[in-house]
Parts: structure tokens; C-alpha cells; sequence
């Protein structure tokens, strides 16, 4: 085995988006395409030699090639291990767990996960702190700045290692431990939440549907819900991981989890229901005959995450990026705790976990988590519901109405509009923050009067890093919102991003359809950005 250097070129492309560099997967079989931005990763992080890395991915098309360019490049710049689960599979959060648990330098993930895989579709890499958080901007800038300038890179001359059996292999010096991908993660889950009440509550009868969308987290629910709390067989579908996924969009929100959601509104539902994305940080939750919004999901789970083990002497506080609903901040409020409004992105929450500023956090966009891992995490959260679920021995529609009578219901809704003209996003948001000063006491029909209008700057009350431009913020007097931003994660084109907010104190109304609810500031919004006139879409492509 020898080492060898291998000349390259630098590619201009290499800018690290909100989650590593994303792109499609023909971009990254470009010859030294891979190798190029993994080789700047380790410039990044002060060298590989001597390091312990963990490396796995959701198994997507390349994957699997992927992982032996990295382990070839890993050996080849000296580092003394590599953690890598068994087909160079993990779950991003298990990723996240098994960087933390042993100690480790950081990791390498390889997911582009809530987009389509397949020969065509999308492949993405990132490497994690080792706090087991995705790297901060100051680190995803010297990567760029890295593959700018770089002019070869290292490699091991060496056949493919075998990644099928679990075991220690020797690689050029470098230890690959290859690992079983669920055992640490379900180990982890298990501390967290009373099993033996789950157990109890499946074995009484307690059905429930998860969808894993033909990605990543098919075998840890599988093992986890099945083998280890008892569902019954078949509880999991859509439970194989496959490099396309199926040909599915694995996203887990009404529009592609469809199936899901029409079984659980079907006349023989299951009690409760839940999928989750390509690596499985996210998660949709959905009762008998009811949709759980991510937003109102994370507040149920703050009020009532006391009754899990892991949470039960209460929580530090939480955070909520700031198109997420207002719900949790009424959930904070009552019980005392500290309340954070962050940009969206989930590494905006690094900092606060790092401090124990926060125990629970969440997003709109399906994510939600806490201090067990450094990643939002799916099956977290519906572990987490189920155990509240065997504790209230109430159903979900139940204890979502009992929270909204004592919380009030922020009905919320997201439009998207996707693949727009980049050149038109830009010039409609460019529009509407040139006139975001004067939009101050400007009524609508239905009672809508805007009480202020900003664009969204965040200060990080740990390391005083500023960030700007994060999100236009109209707010109105009766303390309804609009927020719009263009999203960071996208592909093709522009997606905009509608956020729509409205609040209802009760008792009276709080079983209105969010759309119908929403409608006024539905229709205030478009008036305001002039979406259709921009755009030419009158119509999102989806609605969560
Ligand atoms: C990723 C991030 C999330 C973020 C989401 C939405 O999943 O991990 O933290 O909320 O993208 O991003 P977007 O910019 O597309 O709205
Ligand atoms: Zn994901």
C-alpha cells in the first residue's frame, strides 16, 4: 500500500451551503471532484494525522464509492481511525451520538438528506464537529477558501475495504472500525425514554404507522420499535434503505409523505403516525385523523417532555428558529423558561446546546431535538411523543386540543413556491425590503393592520456573531405574521419560502382549517410581495 499524490485542479464550486456541499450526484463523480473537497475538509480542520473520525452516510447512490475515496484519502493523510458503520451506513443523528461517545475529532456524513438520490439526483458531504454539531461558518469558509487553492491531494493505493462485516480492519495504519449503525443509537434512545411504558402501551393494543420513506431510518425503527418496544410486525414500511429511495422524495411533510397521510386520515388509521427524511433527522407527525404542524409539535413536546425520564427534572429552555410559531414561546412563558428566536438552521443551536442555554429545539421545516446529539433527530421525536402518548394514555387529537385550550392555537401554514427564476426571487425580495420601512400602519381587509416590519438580524448570545438578512418579518397588530425568505437549501432555481401566522386566544375558534384561517394574511401576504406578479405563480407546489 503505498501512498500517492495526486495532482488536481481546484474547482470554483466548492462553497459549503447550510449543510455541507451539496450538489448534484454527476457533479460529485466528476473525476477528483470528491477527493478535491474531502482533502480541504482536512485542511480545514488543522490536518488528519493522528485524528479519530467517524464517517457514515444514508446510503444513497454513491455512498457507498464515496466512503472509499474518504477512507482511501483518511489513511493516506495519516489518520489513526475511522468509526465507520457497517456499509458505511449511518443516521446523521446517529452519526452525531457515536461522535460524542467516543470522543472522536469530528465526522464525515455523506446525505443530501431530505433530496431525491439516484444517478441523477442529489449527493452531499459535511463534516461535524467534534461537539457533534455540523461545522460552524468560520470552518465551512476555510474549506472553501481550501479548495480554491489546492493543488493535489492524497490517496491510498489500496482495493476496496470491506465494509459488509462488522470488525477492526487495518488500513495503511489507519483502524477502520467498522460498527453495527443502530446498536450505540437505540443504547442512547433507550437511557432517554421509559421503554417499559411503550412496551406496556403496544402490548395493549397500540397501533401505529412509520414511514421511512425507503431511507436511512428503516432499521433503526425497525430495531427500535419493533424488536426493542414491541409494535407489531410490519409497523415500519417503506422500512429498506435504497439508493434512490425508491424513487421517492423522501421528505416528510403532507406533499411527499402522502400515503402516510392518507392512511392516518383513512377510517382505519392507526393511533399515531410518523416518518422521516433520507438521513433521518427529520420527522412529520401525524394523529387519527389529525396533522400535527411541526410547530405545534414542538410545543407539545416542551410542555410535556417532563414525562420521559431524560426530561423529567425539566427543561434549561428552548429554542425555535424564527419562522417556526410562536406556540412554544406561550409553552416557555408558562413554565418559567428561557425562550431563544434563532436564524433557520439548525447549527444556530450549537452554541445554546454547547451552554445549556436550551434542552429542546426545533424548527418548522420537520426538525426537532435536544441535548442528546448535536442534529435534529427524527425518531428522537417520535419516541419522545410516544412516550407521552403511554404516559397520558390520551390520543393525539386529544392532548393537541387540551394544549391548544390552555395555550391558545397559533394556526401556521408554509407555502413554497419552488423553482423560480433565480433573477425573479431575487428581485421580488429585493422589492419588498426596499420597502419594509414604510409598511407600518398599512391596514388590509379582514382587520389586518401592520404593527412593524423587519428583516431578521441575529446576535449568537454565546460567541456575539452577527447574522443578517435572515428572513423579512411583517408583523401585525393582532399579532398575526408573515415571514418570507428565499431557502438555503435548494437545488434548482429559487424556492420562496411563505411562513403564515395567525393566533386564536379561545376558547371560540380553534378548530378552524389553518388555510381557512389563514386566508386574510394568505391574501395580505401575496398583495404585500406581489408573488404572482413576480413570479407568475399564484399557486405553491407545496403547503405543510
Ligand atoms: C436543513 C437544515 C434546517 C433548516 C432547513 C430548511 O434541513 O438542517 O436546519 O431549517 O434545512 O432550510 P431552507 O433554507 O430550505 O428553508
Ligand atoms: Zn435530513
Amino acid at each position: 500500500m503505498t501512498i500517492k499524490t495526486i495532482s488536481t485542479k481546484a474547482f470554483d464550486d466548492q462553497k459549503p451551503g447550510t449543510s455541507g456541499l451539496r450538489k448534484k450526484t454527476p457533479v460529485f463523480m466528476q473525476p477528483n471532484y470528491l477527493e478535491n473537497f474531502v482533502q480541504s475538509i482536512f485542511t480545514a480542520i488543522g490536518g488528519a494525522t493522528g485524528k479519530t473520525l467517524v464517517l457514515g452516510g444514508d446510503g444513497r447512490y454513491f455512498n457507498d464509492t464515496a466512503a472509499q475515496t474518504i477512507l482511501r484519502m483518511a489513511a493516506a493523510n495519516g489518520a489513526k481511525r475511522v468509526i465507520v458503520g457497517q456499509n458505511a451506513v449511518l443516521s446523521t443523528p446517529a452519526a452525531s451520538h457515536l461522535i460524542r461517545l467516543y470522543k472522536t475529532d469530528g465526522g464525515i456524513i455523506m446525505s443530501a438528506s431530505h433530496n431525491p438520490g439516484g444517478p441523477e439526483e442529489d449527493f452531499g458531504v459535511k463534516f461535524n464537529m467534534p461537539n457533534g454539531g455540523p461545522a460552524p461558518e468560520a470552518v465551512t469558509e476555510a474549506m472553501y477558501a481550501a479548495t480554491k487553492t489546492l493543488t493535489e491531494y492524497k490517496t491510498l493505493d489500496t482495493p476496496d475495504i470491506d465494509l459488509s462485516a462488522i470488525g477492526r480492519v487495518d488500513v495503511g495504519g489507519m483502524q477502520v472500525d467498522v460498527v453495527d449503525p443502530v446498536a450505540d443509537y437505540a443504547t442512547l434512545m433507550e437511557s432517554l425514554f421509559d421503554f417499559g411504558a411503550i412496551r406496556a402501551m403496544f402490548t395493549a393494543g397500540f397501533t401505529m404507522r412509520f414511514d421511512a420513506m425507503c431511507a436511512v431510518t428503516g432499521p433503526y425503527a425497525r430495531e427500535i420499535l419493533e424488536n426493542r418496544l414491541g409494535a407489531a410486525p410490519g409497523t415500519v414500511v417503506n422500512g429498506t434503505p435504497l439508493p434512490d429511495f425508491g424513487g421517492m422524495h423522501p421528505d416528510p411533510n403532507p406533499t411527499w409523505a402522502k400515503a402516510l397521510m392518507d392512511e392516518m386520515f383513512s377510517p382505519d388509521a392507526p393511533a399515531f403516525g410518523a416518518a422521516s427524511d433520507g438521513d433521518g433527522d427529520r420527522n412529520m407527525v401525524v394523529g387519527k385523523g389529525i396533522y400535527v404542524s411541526p410547530s405545534d409539535s414542538l410545543a407539545v413536546l416542551a410542555a410535556n417532555a417532563h414525562l420521559a425520564p431524560a426530561y423529567a427534572g425539566g427543561l434549561k429552555g428552548v429554542a425555535r428558529s424564527m419562522p417556526t410559531s410562536a406556540a412554544v414561546d406561550r409553552v416557555a412563558e408558562f413554565l418559567g423558561i428561557k425562550d431563544y428566536e434563532t436564524p433557520t438552521g439548525w447549527k444556530f443551536f450549537g452554541n445554546l446546546l454547547d451552554e445549556g442555554c436550551v434542552t429542546i429545539c426545533g424548527e418548522e421545516s420537520f426538525g426537532t431535538g435536544s441535548d442528546h446529539v448535536r442534529e435534529k433527530d427524527g425518531l428522537w421525536a417520535v419516541l419522545l411523543w410516544l412516550n407521552i402518548l403511554a404516559v397520558r394514555k390520551e390520543s393525539v387529537a386529544e392532548i393537541l386540543k387540551q394544549h391548544w385550550e390552555k395555550f391558545g392555537r397559533n394556526y401556521y401554514s408554509r407555502h413554497d413556491f419552488e423553482a423560480i427564476e433565480t433573477a425573479k426571487a431575487d428581485a421580488m425580495m429585493a422589492e419588498l425590503r426596499g420597502k419594509l420601512d414604510g409598511l407600518a400602519g398599512v391596514a388590509f381587509d379582514h382587520h389586518l393592520k401592520i404593527a412593524e416590519a423587519d428583516d431578521f438580524a441575529y446576535t449568537d448570545p454565546v460567541d456575539g456573531s452577527l447574522s443578517q438578512k435572515q428572513g423579512v418579518r411583517i408583523l401585525f397588530q393582532d399579532g398575526s405574521r408573515i415571514v418570507m425568505r428565499l431557502s438555503g437549501t435548494g437545488t434548482e432555481g429559487a424556492t420562496l419560502r411563505l411562513y403564515l401566522e395567525r393566533y386564536a386566544p379561545g376558547p371560540e375558534g380553534l378548530d378552524l382549517d389553518p388555510q381557512e384561517a389563514l386566508r386574510p394574511v394568505i391574501e395580505a401576504a401575496h398583495e404585500i410581495a406581489g408573488i404572482s406578479r413576480h413570479t407568475g405563480r399564484k399557486e405553491p407546489d407545496v403547503i405543510t
